[in-house]
């Protein structure tokens, strides 16, 4: 896979490219990864990039003839162009796995207040990290990134990309590592018990239990299977009794 990102703050991504999984993924050659200056794509002897809006209002955008040289410098025609924007349906780890399955991406990193409305169509998508606004797209390419070069690395099994949250609609079960006991506080005694049928039932619970805390909207949508509804039962009993 190739990921060229376009950005007007290069130095950004050092520390993020040279991170020691980020590093290891782009060093096994799953990934090649360019950073472009957009300036670099300025015509004028001052470099601009930007520019007061037409209409008035607060702020500069960024230009678009700037930007759609440096696009056509950098993308192929297999291309596959985004561009970060907190205007755009927020990111979920479904858009990750579809984007993970391409060659060739292109990221553009909006700046200022923006970028000015005519690159959008050439662009194939827009991404948006969350319902909030940063200063610019680099950290939401970085997200994007950091979460597509996770599944195309061997590093991480199967099975715990099959485990993590999200990946069946729920949130992870809670987990635990020695010591067995930490300041009067122990692990769950059927983890250690190694009934592995008890354990799945266990751990199922324990996701259901995280879901219904801090995600409840993920179960609004969700077709539950019979256990499901048993275990569902089970911890609204359980909160009733004040457990
Ligand atoms: N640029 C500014 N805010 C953003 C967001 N939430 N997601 C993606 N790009 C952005």
């Amino acid at each position: 896979m190739k990921i060229t990102v376009l950005t007007l703050f290069k130095e950004m991504y050092d520390g993020f490219l040279n991170s020691s999984i980020i590093k290891r993924i782009i060093d096994k050659q799953l990934v090649e990864i360019n950073i472009v200056d957009i300036r670099d794509y300025s015509n004028d002897k001052h470099r601009h990039v930007d520019d007061t809006p037409y209409g008035g209002g607060a702020g500069m955008l960024m230009k678009v003839d700037v930007v759609h040289r440096a696009l056509l410098d950098n993308k192929s025609d297999s291309s596959h162009i985004l561009l970060t924007s907190p205007k755009a349906k927020p990111l979920v780890q479904k858009d990750l796995e579809r984007l993970s399955k391409l060659d060739d991406i292109v990221i553009v990193c909006g700046h200022y207040e923006g970028i000015d409305y005519r690159i959008e169509k050439y662009c194939d998508e827009k991404v948006s990290i969350g319902d909030y606004v940063l200063t610019g797209g680099e950290l939401a390419s970085m997200v994007l990134i950091d979460g597509i070069l996770r599944l195309l690395d061997e590093g991480i099994s199967s099975a715990s990309l099959l485990e993590e949250s999200y990946n069946n609609g729920l949130l992870e079960y809670a987990q635990y590592t020695r010591p067995y006991e930490y300041e009067g506080d122990i692990v769950p005694e059927v983890l250690a018990n190694g009934n592995h049928k008890e354990i799945k039932r266990f751990n199922l619970k324990s996701s259901l239990k995280e879901t219904l805390t801090y995600r409840p909207d993920l179960l609004e949508n969700r077709e539950l299977s019979e256990i499901e509804k048993e275990l569902l039962l089970e911890l609204q009993k359980e909160k009733e009794n004040g457990n």
